[in-house]
């Protein structure tokens, strides 16, 4: 019987090489007569392991890596198509490897285990579980667990899932539509990604269940230009669901249908704005929208439109097929369930963590982080992406959970923590957090597209030294502004990252002062 060898396919592993090692394995086997049985994998999301290849032994599957193409005649020498434990890369059995172990995987739980686009390994473990149940439910029993599960959105803004599938469940009956938000532009969020790359029927049967929930019949997949190798997955594993009944005319000879597609967007940050994705889900420019009216009430071509991140939507199957009640006995207070936190940035460890909301950042960082990548000591995270703070070493001690970081000024977001060394200069992160404002900024409103400009021009004498402290001043008084006078968190936001830099490392400005060559006025 052949041997099962996985090398995954996603993103990370193919930019390390993840083809070459593939191609260098079965031409190894074929030159040495052994049969072996090829399966491009997801990743588990030990990105610092990654290119991790796993043989299927008597034992169980066993590891490797990070493996390069070089070593592949040696893995064969040393008799890795049996487990051996002898290569120097050797890593025994995945799910012990403390990084994996540690964690509590319920969206992830099939990551890098099966083949991504295989019905039958998703099923084999518990794909479509939620699906054929909900399917015996009515649409507001399905909103109901949902509600039960409290499961809050992925994708920034933590809004109960439950309450928003409500407002489109009770919209009248017309054409409803399902929206995933796949346009991840977090800085050092990855997590969507590896979802679509490792398990996409899991978002293929979450939108199914929201459609059946409100009684859509057409769902969207927003994705970023950017994930090439996520679109191909996808729309393979939207084919397989198709020939298989999972996606069309009649569910499962249910009688009751729901449509799927992906399409891509160019990738601006602001597209991942719901209403700008919606604008450009249908054809214009992300040019951001006025709300009211919702997206639930007038979403897609004016329709009612549940938009939600992928990771929200892949949450579901698992909360359908185990009970809301099974979910929301992870997490603390309000923040209920697991978020895949993405450890990203100067670090040794860097990939994905999937745990109950509850640890603080100090013992994520601790348990699975490694230390920075440039052995330096640790200065500052940034959490919940491009404008989320940064957090000094005294706010480490907080706990992962959306009220305890709102108390103290800061966001969770979409998981994402980006680490940086005691190196960095935390008045150019401000600068930079302005600048990436002007970039992404969709235009329509002042207090964002002419403010970040301002800012850059402010955070600029700062750091030159002029006029030190009216500057400063006037700095707050321009932050207050976007806070208080934008459209949306775009430029809602922007201050977040900028105040805390300012506040938490103010010593960094007297050494951008003293590092400036234009210093005028101190
Ligand atoms: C500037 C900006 C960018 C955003 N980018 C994303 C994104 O990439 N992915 C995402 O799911 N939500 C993003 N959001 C949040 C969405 O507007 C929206 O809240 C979310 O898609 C709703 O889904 P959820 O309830 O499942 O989180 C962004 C919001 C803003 C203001
Ligand atoms: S805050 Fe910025 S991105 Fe948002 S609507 Fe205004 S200009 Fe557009």
């Amino acid at each position: 019987m052949s041997i099962k060898v996985y090398v995954p396919r996603d993103t990370t592993t193919l930019s390390l090489g993840g083809n070459h090692i593939a191609a260098a394995i079965v031409a190894e086997a074929e030159s040495r007569g052994e049969d072996i049985q090829l399966i491009r994998n997801g990743s588990r999301g030990v990105f610092w392991l990654e290119p991790m290849v796993e043989v299927e032994t008597d034992q169980g599957r066993v590891a490797y890596g990070p493996v390069e193409a070089r070593d592949v005649t040696g893995l064969f020498d040393t008799g890795f198509l049996t487990g051996s434990e002898s290569h120097k890369l050797s890593l025994g059995k995945p799910e012990e490897l403390p990084y994996l172990k540690k964690q509590q995987r319920l969206t992830f739980a099939r990551a890098g285990i099966i083949d991504p686009v295989s019905i039958d390994d998703y099923k084999a473990l518990d794909g479509f579980k939620g699906l054929a149940r909900s399917l015996q439910l009515t649409g507001q029993e399905i909103v109901d667990a949902v509600k039960v599960s409290g499961l809050r959105g992925r994708g920034g803004a933590a809004f109960p899932t439950g309450i928003k599938w409500q407002t489109v469940h009770d919209c009248p009956p017309d054409q409803k539509y399902i929206v995933c938000n796949a346009d991840e532009g977090d800085s050092g969020t990855f997590a969507d990604r590896m979802v679509m790359e490792a398990d996409p029927f899991m978002l293929i049967e979450g939108m199914t269940i929201a459609g059946l929930a409100v009684g859509a019949t057409q769902g969207y997949i927003y994705l970023r230009s950017e994930y090439p190798v996520a679109f191909d997955i996808l729309k393979e594993a939207i084919a397989n669901a198709y020939a298989a009944g999972y996606l069309g005319d009649d569910l499962l000879g249910c009688g009751k249908k729901f449509d799927l597609e992906v399409r891509l967007g160019a990738a601006a940050y602001i597209c991942g704005e719901e209403t700008s994705l919606l604008e450009s889900l249908e054809g214009k420019r992300g040019l951001v929208r006025f709300k009211p009216p919702l997206p639930a009430i007038e979403g897609l071509f004016g329709k009612p439109t549940i938009v939600n991140n992928v990771l929200s939507l892949a949450a579901v199957p698992y909360i359908m097929a185990e009970g809301g009640q099974a979910y929301a006995n992870y997490g603390m207070g309000r923040s209920r369930g697991t978020l895949p936190f993405q450890l990203a940035g100067n670090v040794q460890q860097g990939g994905l963590i999937e745990l109950a909301f509850g640890p603080t950042l100090r013992q994520l960082i601790d348990d699975f982080g490694g230390g920075t990548a440039s052995g330096r000591p640790m200065k500052a995270i940034q959490v919940g992406g491009p404008l989320g703070a940064y957090l000094p070493e005294s706010q480490w001690d907080t706990p992962l959970d959306y009220e305890a970081f709102a108390a103290i000024e800061a966001v969770l977001g979409h998981g994402g923590i980006v680490i940086f060394d005691d190196t960095v200069d935390m008045t150019e992160q401000a600068r930079f957090s302005m600048e990436f404002c002007i970039e992404e900024s969709c235009g329509k409103c002042t207090p964002c597209r002419i403010g970040s400009t301002r800012g850059v021009e402010v955070i600029d004498k700062i750091r030159s030294g002029v006029n030190v402290g009216a500057n400063l001043t006037l700095l707050e008084d321009l932050c207050d502004t976007m806070i208080h006078g934008s459209l949306c968190a775009m430029g809602g936001m922007t201050p977040f990252p900028v105040q805390s830099a300012f506040k938490h490392f103010p010593e960094d400005i007297d050494n951008a002062i003293a590092n400036s060559t234009s210093a005028e006025v101190h």
